[in-house]
């Protein structure tokens, strides 16, 4: 059974007499275990995909099965739980509460996951050690530098323990060697069995992966793998990218979600 098992996603939005197709019809299963890059031009559709699969948002139509349960029927709270309990976050902005440590930020997620203060409190300090920021639990954000609030970023998204990173160019932000660091931090999370779902607009970031998707105006019109072992040749996966397929699944934005995870208001728009 696949982690991710997506057929036919389409999400079209409406805006006035403008309608925008993001999604055509696009088809990927994606297994436990993987370290994927999407890739493609801006607007091709990539973070509506990113939001779907993270149960951000909802497709107008098609099925999207998450570890074997059907997300499409959802409600909202029952999406807040599943991305509570299987998937962790990372932006290309970090999305850090300003003057609050990096303890803080890394315990966010587990408040709304109901923890207790004392256990909270060693979780967070347990993942950022293990983003080798052990030393630093007390600086705030404005105090540690763009790769250092990218680890703080990354030890939040992983300290409810989830099955699934969901990073959406999480190195736009970042200057070469420090992007190369938290390729090399994504890439030890992958070999410690975390399934690693990123987007990039940079072929030398997609190649830490080991299979790239890319989008074109909502289809994927590429979809290969590397064994990075035999020195990273790209081998061609047959694409099932759907035709569109008609049909309305319901149609709704999650982003005013009361239980919506992992960050309130503040910290989105920071
Ligand atoms: N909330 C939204 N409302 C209306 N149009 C949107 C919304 N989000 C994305 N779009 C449109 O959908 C298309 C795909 O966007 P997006 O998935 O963000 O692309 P990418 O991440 O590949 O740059 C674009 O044309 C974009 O303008
Ligand atoms: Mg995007």
């Amino acid at each position: 059974m696949p982690l991710i098992d997506a057929r036919a996603l389409t999400k079209t939005y409406t805006m006035g007499d403008q309608t925008v197709h993001a999604l055509r019809g696009v088809s990927l299963t994606i297994e436990k275990g993987a370290f994927v890059a999407i890739m493609g031009a801006s607007g091709s559709g990539k973070s509506t995909l990113m939001n779907i699969l993270g149960c951000l948002d909802l497709p107008t139509s098609g099925q999207y099965r998450l570890a074997d349960e059907a997300v499409e029927t959802m409600a909202a709270d029952q999406l807040a739980s599943i991305r509570n309990r299987r998937i962790g976050f990372v932006f290309q902005q970090f999305n850090l509460l300003p003057r609050t440590s990096a303890l803080e930020n890394v315990e966010l997620p587990m408040v709304y996951a109901g923890i207790r203060s004392a256990q909270r409190r060693e979780k967070a300090m347990i993942a950022l050690q293990k983003v080798g920021l052990g030393e630093r639990f007390h600086h705030t954000p404005s105090e540690l530098s763009g790769g250092q609030q990218q680890r703080v970023a990354i030890a939040r998204a992983l300290v409810n323990n989830p099955q699934l990173i969901l990073a959406d160019e999480p190195t736009g932000a970042l200057d070469s060697q420090t992007s190369e660091d938290i390729m090399r931090l994504l890439t030890d999370l992958n070999a410690q069995g975390m399934t690693v779902v990123l987007v990039t607009h940079e072929s030398d970031i997609a190649a830490w992966a080991r299979r790239k998707i890319v989008f074109r105006d909502g289809h994927i019109v590429e979809d290969v793998s590397q064994d990075r072992a035999e020195g990273g040749n790209w081998g061609q996966i047959p694409i099932q990218d759907a035709d569109l397929v008609g049909g309305h699944n319901a149609h709704t934005k999650l982003d005013s979600d009361p239980n919506f995870h992992p960050l309130p208001a503040e910290a989105r728009s920071a």
